[in-house]
């Protein structure tokens, strides 16, 4: 290594900036690189896209229940806990509890609401229209994520608010503007937790046609769900369908203005939405990592790994990997193919991709109609967190169009 080795469990080395010059030397390391942790036995930092790829497709091999799917060893209770969760389970579990759920993840069924979903993100601008300053984080960015998930489930309107920063203190806890105590992340989950079973009683005596009635009806393993199950699960959605899309549309944002070239030939062709969005996502995933245990003694990138040893997969260092992506340090809303990896590969492929990128391609196609000239209006306030790569909030003038 030439460089000085950056600590890759640090949150504050995430907050300021991805750690790109760093992933780089990790990637070109013979092997594979093995962080030392404070908090835990040390990881393998997977940061190549062939090595994503084989640890991703591979979960006889490479687990996500052994372990869970966080870098954090969790306690026994924990481990419990996350194994009821989707992305914590193995095959064939896995398989037969994602066949249930991705039936409301379908594209057909996520375009069916593509008509609301633009009404929504249209009233969102229209009543910006008033101003001509906001914080895109929450005035923007925030909004329309817990509305799809909403709609999805079938939260109420009313209760839409108070689960969004219920959502926010749960997984942003390592922020202390965001969870000043840890008492604050735990108040979280209980409130969440009990909100998510008082659903579940209500949706068993009345079933509706969404998600919800879909999980608690069906029988998944041979038995149907029960509360604690529906609960994680529900949880779950509510913080992967909102920190994460709101996390993109943010960092979106950001490099079209960082990049006013690229912003122009948008807004000249916006039938170049959809590669805009795959090439955001490769530019800035908006979750870090996700890990899995080695279940044998393997190889990974020629790297000789033992059972029981941590893997743990940067999604920015396969998306800047110079054997796949060609000027992979430049931001170009053209490229193609665009194989980057922030919904991950293989078993555990976001159920939420289609959604997430209808949210977006919409977003960005209003966004361009609703504004003209848009300005940062100080530099973006980053999440501090090893995990998701938040935005906290960003302060944009603009020119709202008549
Ligand atoms: C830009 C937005 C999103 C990104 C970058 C993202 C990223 C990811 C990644 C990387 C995984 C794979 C985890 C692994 O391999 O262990 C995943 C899984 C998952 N995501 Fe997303 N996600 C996004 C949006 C959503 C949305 C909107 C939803 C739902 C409303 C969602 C629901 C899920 C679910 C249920 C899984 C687990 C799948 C399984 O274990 O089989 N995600 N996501």
């Amino acid at each position: 290594m030439s460089s000085t080795p950056i600590d890759l469990t640090d949150a504050s080395v995430w907050q300021t900036a991805t750690p790109h010059a760093w992933l780089d030397e990790v990637r070109n390391t013979e092997g594979l690189y093995f962080q030392e942790e404070s908090d835990g036995p040390g990881f393998w930092a997977i940061t190549r896209h062939e090595d994503v790829r084989a640890v991703s497709i591979d979960p006889s091999n490479f687990s996500s229940w052994v372990g869970g799917p966080l870098r954090l060893d969790p306690s026994p209770d924990e481990l419990d806990q996350l194994r009821m969760v989707i992305i914590g389970m193995d095959p064939p579990e896995h398989r037969n509890f994602r066949d249930v759920v991705a039936r409301a993840f379908t594209p057909k069924r996520i375009s069916t609401i593509e008509p609301t979903m633009r009404a929504e993100t249209r009233a969102v601008f229209a009543q910006l229209a008033k101003q001509d300053s906001c914080d895109f984080v929450a005035d923007v960015a925030a909004i329309i994520p817990m509305w799809s998930i909403s709609e999805l489930v079938g939260v109420p309107v009313a209760d839409r608010h108070r689960l969004y920063e219920l959502s926010h203190s749960l997984i942003d806890d390592q922020d202390p503007e965001v969870a000043p105590t840890p008492e604050t992340a735990m108040e979280a989950v209980a409130e969440i937790f009990a909100y998510a079973s008082e659903m579940a009683q209500r949706a068993r005596l009345n079933p509706e046609d969404n998600l919800t009635g879909d999980l608690l009806s069906a029988e998944v393993n041979g038995r149907k769900l029960d509360d604690l199950e529906f609960t994680l699960f529900f949880v779950f959605l509510i913080v992967a369908g909102n920190e994460t899309t709101r996390t993109a549309t943010s960092h979106g944002l950001l490099a079209l203005l960082e990049h006013p070239e690229q912003f122009e030939l948008l807004r000249q062709d916006p039938s170049l939405i959809p590669g805009a969005v795959e090439e955001i996502l490769r530019w800035q995933p908006p979750i870090h990592h996700f890990r899995r245990t080695a279940t044998c003694d393997v190889k990974v990138g020629g790297q000789q790994i033992t059972q029981g040893d941590k893997v743990i997969m940067f999604y920015a260092g396969a998306n800047r990997d110079p054997a796949v992506f060609q000027d992979r340090h430049r931001f170009d809303i053209t490229r193609s193919p665009n194989r980057q990896l922030s919904f991950g590969v293989g078993e555990h492929f976001c159920l939420g991709a289609n959604l997430a990128r209808l949210q977006l391609r919409v977003l960005f196609e209003e966004l361009i109609a609703s504004w003209g000239d848009i300005e940062l209006q100080a530099p973006p306030r980053r999440l501090h967190s090893n995990l998701i790569n938040g935005i906290k909030e960003m302060q944009i003038s603009y020119q709202p169009r008549t």
